[in-house]
């Protein structure tokens, strides 16, 4: 019932109120605080007017090779704006014209906050200061500012908007074993990530069900563990579960030289790329290739093809080990990265405890039992990465039989482990399911979603998600080092639906990541800032869940008299109804004004509406009976 408040009953009139919003850019720029930039800056105090970019417009840089500026000239070229960008070092100051201006500002003295920058935009020019990442996402704010004219001309509205993120760690996570997306799709990925200020693409590459990342020393990883025969049709378990396969061979892998391109392509846009190698658990495609690594080496394996959790995974055998630091080599070359996630969820334990080998293992290392040998093997796996400098992230399972020192955690199972692992003084990155960060769950209740694996994520829930648990004091608050989300994609099979849970989920989570709990407002953020930031993706070629219009709701409400005020989600979109309890498509009625019903005693109408994008991107529809 959110925005419906129900006025004079006496009367039985019910009014569903709204405050009216617009639906253009520079108007919902004037209904919101924050110039409609997300995630939302710490600081934004709007000015008056605008700036014109013409085809006049100089724009000035002290750093011109810096790949922040780089990104800035690709970006001016395809919008079609300034032709050339002017090296200061080059410019006789003295005769410099203020004027017309567009200065990016790498060399000043102020204190500036880790990947804060200060945008100062007034009627002559603009003046954007920051280093390195602050300055990429000054960029990134600038961008979100510029209302494109015809060809070399642009509006920019007036202001100042000082900014820094809340958290070091932003993440976002992408399952290419479940299902394979291309190099391309990665980049289409990355560059939505940079858009709204993520740091850390959590890539993980291989599961049951795939291994999709190429290591020369162990080829068959890739010729036999990127393959499955077929693939489960429909839901895995539950009352619509099929039983079937689809007999469909399924595969992909990305070779080196791609990972090489991704790792390069993400730093350019102040991305990290965080490979994850998923044990001692989900590795089933690893055995499939090399079965010598599982605990019973008289069984076939076969990679994955339903899904759940396997009996099966490697055997923490010397030989395994062995194979897996190497493998772990080759990775750590791929990727630079400080994190190398080792996974470390939902391992059941089973062919261990069939197992004589790891009975001798337990007795001989004086271990407890399989949690102790699962301990024992993350740590272990976590020794071998830290001696070549880098920390390691696991699941919160590692938690289990004691934390590997230095151990980062991601709490994905609530976040009880990320609360303990924070006490203990290991850093952890907040990824609850039941926060709204598992963005394979459902984002409505409405039966026109597609199949998802369950759960139930809507946009709110995801925006107002808080990491940090008011259970921790103040040093161990410390210890939350951000946020991420995760996108597993067993029910996932193509980008545009990958896209789909996704967006706009991303945008409310990068808002947590970034921006400080205190001016954090749901309302802000979907009804007046969100609908441009959808016009932006759709004109980005982005495929998205369309919100439903503001102001519509699935509800039954009683009275004679209603007036239903309705906008857009998405800037540009129309708003369809019938009300004769039809379902709504493109055909049918364009709302352009509020509707005021006048209800028979005895009568109810039934008011349905979708959201339809220039696109032709539809929303779900709502339901509101009026009754009386
Ligand atoms: C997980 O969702 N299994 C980390």
């Amino acid at each position: 019932m959110r925005r419906i408040k129900s006025l004079n009953q006496k009367i039985n009139t019910v009014l569903v109120l709204l405050a009216l919003g617009a639906s253009h850019p520079v108007l919902a720029q004037k209904s919101d605080p924050n110039m409609g930039i997300v995630p939302a800056p710490v600081s934004v105090s709007k000015g008056k007017g605008a700036f014109k970019f013409t085809p006049e417009t100089i724009v000035l840089v002290d750093s011109p090779n810096h790949k922040a500026i780089k990104f800035f000239k690709e970006y001016l070229r395809k919008a079609g704006l300034a032709t050339s960008v002017t090296d200061m070092s080059t410019v006789d100051k003295k005769r410099m014209s203020l004027t017309n201006t567009v200065y990016l500002n790498m060399t000043f003295s102020d204190e500036m906050r880790p990947e804060g920058y200060e945008l100062n935009i007034d009627g002559d020019g603009i003046e954007l200061r920051g280093h390195g990442a602050g300055m990429f996402y000054g960029i990134q704010t600038l961008i979100q500012l510029i209302e494109p004219g015809s060809k070399g001309y642009a509006t920019i509205p007036c202001g100042k908007v000082r900014d820094f993120p809340r958290f070091p760690y932003r993440g976002m996570h992408l399952d290419v074993a479940r299902h394979f997306f291309d190099v391309a799709f990665i980049k289409k990925y990355i560059d939505v990530m940079a858009m709204y200020k993520l740091n850390n693409f959590h890539w993980h590459l291989t599961d049951d069900q795939g291994w999709r990342v190429e290591i020369k020393k162990y080829p068959k990883l890739t010729e036999v563990g990127s393959k499955r025969a077929q693939t489960r049709v429909g839901r895995e378990s539950g009352p619509t579960a099929t039983g079937m396969f689809d007999n469909t061979p399924y595969g992909g892998f990305y070779t080196q030289e791609e990972v090489y391109e991704i790792v390069n392509y993400a730093a350019a846009r102040y991305i990290n790329v965080i490979p994850e190698i998923d044990l001692p658990g989900h590795t089933m495609a690893m055995i499939a290739a090399y079965p010598e690594l599982s605990c019973d080496k008289s069984k076939t394996y076969q990679v994955g093809e339903k899904w759940g959790v396997y009996d099966d995974f490697v055997c923490p055998t010397e030989e395994t080990f062995k194979v897996l630091f190497e493998v772990l080599n080759e990775v750590m070359d791929m990727f630079p990265s400080k994190y190398i996630h080792i996974g470390g969820d939902e391992c059941s334990k089973v062919a261990w405890k069939r197992s004589q080998v790891c009975r001798d293992i337990i007795a001989e290392k004086k271990l407890m039992n399989e949690e102790g040998l699962q301990s024992y093997f993350v740590s272990r796996i976590a020794k071998h990465v830290q001696s070549q400098q880098r920390q390691v992230i696991g699941w919160d399972e590692i938690l289990e039989g004691g934390l590997a020192e230095g151990a980062v955690v991601m709490s994905w199972r609530g976040t009880k482990g990320g609360i303990a692992a924070a006490q203990l003084g290991h850093d952890v990155i907040m990824t609850p399911g039941s926060g709204g960060m598992y963005f394979d769950h459902v984002q409505s209740k409405s039966p026109q979603e597609p199949l998802s694996i369950g759960g139930f994520a809507p946009l709110d829930k995801t925006y107002n998600y808080e990491p940090v648990p008011s259970v921790l004091n103040k040093a161990q608050q410390k210890h939350i080092i951000g946020v991420q989300a995760n996108l597993w994609t067993e029910y996932i099979a193509t980008p545009g639906k990958v896209e789909y849970m996704l967006l706009p989920r991303m945008l409310a989570m990068a808002e947590t990541g970034w921006t400080p709990t205190q001016i954090r407002d749901y309302k802000d953020f979907a009804n007046d800032r969100l609908p441009h930031q959808l016009a932006l993706l759709d004109n980005l070629g982005y495929n998205y869940r369309v919100p439903v219009a503001i102001g519509a709701v699935d509800t039954t409400m009683k009275g004679s008299k209603f007036t239903v005020v309705l906008e857009p989600s998405v800037e540009g979109a129309k708003v369809h109804y019938t009300i004769d309890g039809t379902e709504p498509s493109a055909t049918d009625l364009i709302y352009s004004a509020p509707l005021e019903f006048k209800i028979p005693e005895g009568s109810t109408v039934t008011l349905k509406t979708i959201v339809v994008t220039p696109s032709g991107k539809t929303s779900v529809s709502t339901t509101a009976k009026m009754q009386n």
